[in-house]
C-alpha cells in the first residue's frame, strides 16, 4: 500500500516586532522573488508588524506574487471601543489573508488564554481568513513528560467551536516554547512524535481524511541547516519561523527545503 500523499507544505515568516517601513517593504519583495519559484510546490506566508502591512500587500499585488500576506493577531470584536486593538475586517482591508493565533509569546508574555485565542480563531474563520493556532509546551511542562497532554489541551481549547468544513482553513504550528528564539531544536524524532500525536487529536475531534489533509508546521529554531531533516518528518508539513525569517537568504533556503520535500 502506498502512504497517502503529504499535505502541501506551508512555510510561515513570523517577523515579530522587527523590521522597519524601508527594511520590511525590501524584505517582502526578496520573499516575492525567491518564493516565485516554488509557487507550485509550497505556500510561503510571511507576518510582518500591522503598520507595514499596507505597503506589503501592495508591493506582492505589484509583483504579482502568491506569497500570502498574514498578521500576527487580530482582536475579537467587529469594531468600537476597544483601544490598540484591530479587526479580521480592517486586515483583510490590508490584503491579510492568513493570522496567528495563540502564539507562545502572546501565551506567555501577554498573558492570552484559551478562550481568547479560540473566540480569535472563531473569528478569523468567519472573515474567511486563514488560521495559524500555535500550541507547544514549555520547558518544564516537557521535562514532566507532558507534551502530548498539553498540545491536546490546546488544541481541543482552540478548535472546539470550528466545523469539520472549516478545518480546511486552519493549520495547525507546534512549536515547543523552550525551542523558540532559543537555537534549540526539537530533534526530526521528537518533531515527528509530536506532529503524530497532534494529527491524532485532530483526528478524534473531527475525522480521520481532515487530519490526514490538515497542515501541522514545525516551529522553534528553524534555521536553512536544519529546515530539511525537520520537515521529511512525515507529520511535518513546514515550518514557521521567526529569527531565520529576518535573512532573506536563510529563509529562502527554509522555502527551497519545503519545494524539495
Ligand atoms: P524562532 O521563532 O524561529 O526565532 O525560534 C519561531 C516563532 O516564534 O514562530
Amino acid at each position: 500500500m502506498t502512504s497517502p500523499a503529504k499535505p502541501r507544505p506551508i512555510i510561515g515568516g513570523n517577523w515579530k516586532m522587527n523590521t522597519d517601513h524601508t527594511s520590511s517593504l525590501a524584505l517582502a519583495q526578496a520573499v516575492a522573488k525567491t518564493s516565485s519559484t516554488v509557487a507550485d510546490k509550497a505556500d510561503v506566508a510571511i507576518f510582518p508588524p500591522f503598520p507595514y502591512l499596507l505597503q506589503i500587500s501592495q508591493a506582492l499585488c505589484a509583483a504579482g506574487s502568491k506569497v500570502m500576506l498574514g498578521a500576527q493577531d487580530l482582536y475579537i470584536a467587529e469594531k468600537g471601543a476597544f483601544t490598540g486593538e484591530i479587526s479580521a475586517a480592517m486586515l483583510k482591508d490590508c490584503g491579510v489573508r492568513t493570522v496567528l493565533v495563540g502564539h507562545s509569546e502572546r501565551r506567555h508574555i501577554i498573558h492570552e488564554g484559551d478562550d481568547l485565542i479560540a473566540a480569535k480563531l472563531d473569528t478569523a474563520l468567519a472573515a474567511g481568513l486563514q488560521v495559524v493556532l500555535c500550541v507547544g509546551e514549555t520547558l518544564h511542562q516537557r521535562e514532566a513528560g507532558e507534551t502530548d497532554h498539553i498540545t491536546e489541551l490546546q488544541i481541543e481549547r482552540g478548535l472546539k467551536h470550528v466545523k469539520t468544513e472549516q478545518l480546511s482553513h486552519v493549520v495547525i504550528a507546534y512549536e515547543p516554547v523552550w525551542a523558540i528564539g532559543t537555537g534549540k531544536t526539537a530533534s526530526p524524532d521528537d518533531a515527528q512524535n509530536a506532529h503524530n500525536a497532534i494529527r491524532a487529536v485532530v483526528a478524534s475531534m473531527f475525522d480521520k481524511p481532515s487530519a490526514a489533509n490538515l497542515r501541522i508546521q514545525y516551529g522553534g529554531s528553524v534555521t536553512a541547516a536544519n529546515a530539511a531533516s525537520i520537515m521529511s518528518q512525515p507529520d511535518v508539513n513546514g515550518a514557521l519561523v521567526g529569527g531565520a525569517s529576518l535573512k532573506p537568504e536563510d529563509f529562502a533556503a527554509i522555502v527551497n527545503a519545503a519545494a524539495a520535500n
